[in-house]
C-alpha cells in the first residue's frame, strides 16, 4: 500500500502519516465508535471523523436506508425526473429549521455549499454589490472560491481567489461595522453583498457571543446584506444544540450551510438552505429553473439524499443535541480538571457539546533547537512546537491506549476531542483516564519517544 501510494498517489503523505501509528496499520472494519485494525486492535475513535461521524461508523439505520435504495434499484441520476428524495429532504429541513429557512439545494461537499451560498447572495443583489466579508479566523473549504474566503488557510501557497473579499476580526462587531461603513456607495447604498461567519469555529474552537451574532443580524438586516452561517462542521447536534445558532431564540441567518454528519458518515452530501424570500429573489425565474449556475453532475443524487433523510431522522429520534450535552457534562469538567493538574502542558481547553479542543504547550527548551534542525517546511512553521507536542500526545494515546484523536490543521492546532454522538459517557471516562495517564508521563519523555520512534525516520 505504501509503495502504491508513493508511486501513484502522494509520496510525502506516506512519509508524514507513517510517523504515526495509524499510518502503519490497515483498517479491517469500523462500527459505532470503534475502528478494528487488521492486526486485531480495537481503536476508540474520538476524532468524530472531523465532523463527519456523529452517527459513528456504519450506523445500522444508515446502512439499511442505503440497502433499501439499492435493493429497490432506484434510478436517481437524471434531473429531468422529479426526485422524491430531494422533495422529502427539503421538506424535512424546512420543518426542522427555524423561521423561513426553507429552500434547500444539495451539492456534495461543504466547499460547494459555501460557494453556492455566496453565489446566491451575489445573485440576490443582481451582481450590483461587489464586496463580501469574512472573519480572520475561518475555514470555509479549499476550492478557489471557498479557499479565498478561508481566513486561516494552510498558508503554504497563495492561490487566486474571488474578488472583493474583506476581512473582519472574529467576534468584533466594530470591525464589521467599519468595513460596512467603508463600503458606502455614492448613492448611500452598501457595496457588501454577503457576510460569512462560523458561529462556532471548529478549527480554532472559538465561538461567537450571542451579542455579536445578534449584532451581525441587525446590521445585515439594516443594510440588506445576506448573512451566511457556515455550520458545516457543527450541525446536527454536535455542539449540544441542533445547530450552534439555534441555541439563541429568534436568531436567523439568511442562508445556512451544512454537510459532514448530514450524510450520516456514508454519503457525500451538503446543503445550503436559504430563507424563502432570499431564494425567490435570487433564483425564482425560468432562466434559473434548473439552477445551472450552482449545480454539479451529482447534486441531489438519490442515494445521497436518501441517506441524509435517514441521518436527520436519527438525529431527531435519538435526540443528538441531548446526547452531545450528556457527553459534555463528563468531558468538559474532566478536561478542566486535567488542565489544572498539568498547567505547564495545557494552556487552555475550550468546547461545547461533543466538540472540545485542548491547547497544548510547554515542553523542553530542546524543542527550539529541534525546530531549527527540522526540514524546510517544518522549520518555517511558527506552530512547529505546538504541533510536535500535540503529535506526541496523539501518538501516545493511540499506541498505549488504543484511542484515536487528531489536531486541527487550520488555526492554532488544538488537540480535538470530538466523540461521535453514539459514544457513551463511560467511553468519555476512558478517554479522560488515558489522557491523564499520558500527560503524567511528562512532556519530555513523550517527546523523546515520539521523536526517536517517528520523526527520526522521517528526517532520515
Ligand atoms: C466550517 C467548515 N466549512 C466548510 C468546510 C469545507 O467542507 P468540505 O471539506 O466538505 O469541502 C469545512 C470542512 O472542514 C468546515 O469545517
Amino acid at each position: 500500500m505504501h509503495d502504491l501510494y508513493r508511486k501513484y498517489v502522494n509520496r510525502s503523505q506516506v512519509s508524514l502519516m507513517t510517523s504515526f501509528g495509524f499510518g502503519r496499520e490497515l483498517v479491517e472494519r469500523a462500527e459505532g465508535a470503534y475502528i478494528y485494525t487488521r492486526d486485531g486492535r480495537k481503536i476508540l475513535d474520538f476524532t468524530g471523523g472531523v465532523g463527519v461521524l456523529s452517527h459513528g461508523h456504519n450506523h445500522p439505520r444508515i446502512l439499511a436506508a442505503r440497502k433499501r435504495f439499492q435493493d429497490q434499484q432506484r434510478m436517481e441520476v437524471h434531473k429531468t425526473y422529479f426526485s422524491p428524495y430531494i422533495a422529502a429532504l427539503g421538506n424535512n429541513l424546512a420543518q426542522l429549521l427555524p423561521g423561513d429557512l426553507s429552500m434547500s439545494f444539495f451539492p456534495n461537499s461543504g466547499a460547494e455549499a459555501v460557494e453556492g451560498a455566496v453565489k446566491l447572495a451575489y445573485k440576490y443583489h443582481g451582481g450590483r454589490r461587489q464586496r463580501i466579508l469574512h472573519a480572520d479566523i475561518s475555514f470555509h473549504g479549499k476550492l478557489l472560491g471557498s479557499g479565498s474566503l478561508t481566513g486561516s488557510p494552510q498558508k503554504n501557497f497563495a492561490f487566486p481567489g474571488i474578488p472583493g473579499v474583506e476581512t473582519f476580526t472574529y467576534g468584533d462587531l466594530d470591525s464589521v461595522r467599519r468595513l460596512v461603513a467603508q463600503a458606502r456607495t455614492a448613492d448611500g447604498g452598501c457595496d457588501v453583498y454577503a457576510i460569512l461567519i462560523e458561529p462556532f469555529s471548529a478549527s480554532t474552537m472559538r465561538y461567537c457571543s450571542e451579542e455579536f451574532l445578534r449584532g451581525l443580524r441587525e446590521l445585515c438586516t439594516a443594510e440588506d446584506i445576506i448573512l451566511v452561517f457556515d455550520e458545516i462542521y457543527t450541525g446536527w447536534g454536535k455542539t449540544g444544540s441542533l445547530f450552534y445558532f439555534t441555541r439563541y431564540e429568534g436568531l436567523l441567518p439568511d442562508v445556512l450551510t451544512t454537510s459532514k454528519s448530514f450524510g450520516g458518515g456514508k454519503s457525500s452530501i451538503s446543503a445550503y438552505i436559504a430563507r424563502e424570500s432570499v431564494f425567490r429573489k435570487a433564483y425564482d425565474n425560468l432562466g434559473d429553473a434548473l439552477m445551472t449556475s450552482t449545480s454539479t453532475t451529482y447534486y441531489g443524487f438519490g442515494e445521497e439524499c436518501a441517506t441524509a433523510i435517514e441521518a436527520v431522522n436519527i438525529v431527531v429520534d435519538d435526540d443528538y443535541p441531548a446526547r452531545a450535552r450528556d457527553l459534555d457534562r463528563v468531558l468538559a469538567p474532566g478536561l478542566e480538571r486535567i488542565a489544572k493538574q498539568f498547567p505547564d502542558i495545557i494552556s487552555n481547553t475550550v468546547g461545547s457539546g461533543a466538540l472540545h479542543g485542548v491547547f497544548l504547550d510547554g515542553g523542553p527548551k530542546l524543542l527550539d533547537l529541534a525546530a531549527r534542525l527540522a526540514p524546510g517546511g517544518f522549520r518555517q512553521d511558527p506552530q512547529f512546537r505546538t504541533k510536535l507536542i500535540t503529535c506526541a500526545v496523539i501518538n501516545a494515546l493511540y499506541r498505549d491506549h488504543d484511542i484515536y484523536t487528531y489536531y486541527t490543521l487550520n488555526g492554532s492546532n488544538p488537540l480535538v476531542v470530538g466523540p461521535p454522538l453514539v459514544a457513551t459517557t463511560d467511553e468519555v471516562e476512558r478517554f479522560l483516564d488515558a489522557f491523564e495517564q499520558t500527560l503524567s508521563q511528562g512532556m519530555s519523555k513523550l517527546l523523546a519517544r515520539f521523536v526517536k520512534e517517528k520523526v527520526g525516520s522521517l528526517w532520515a
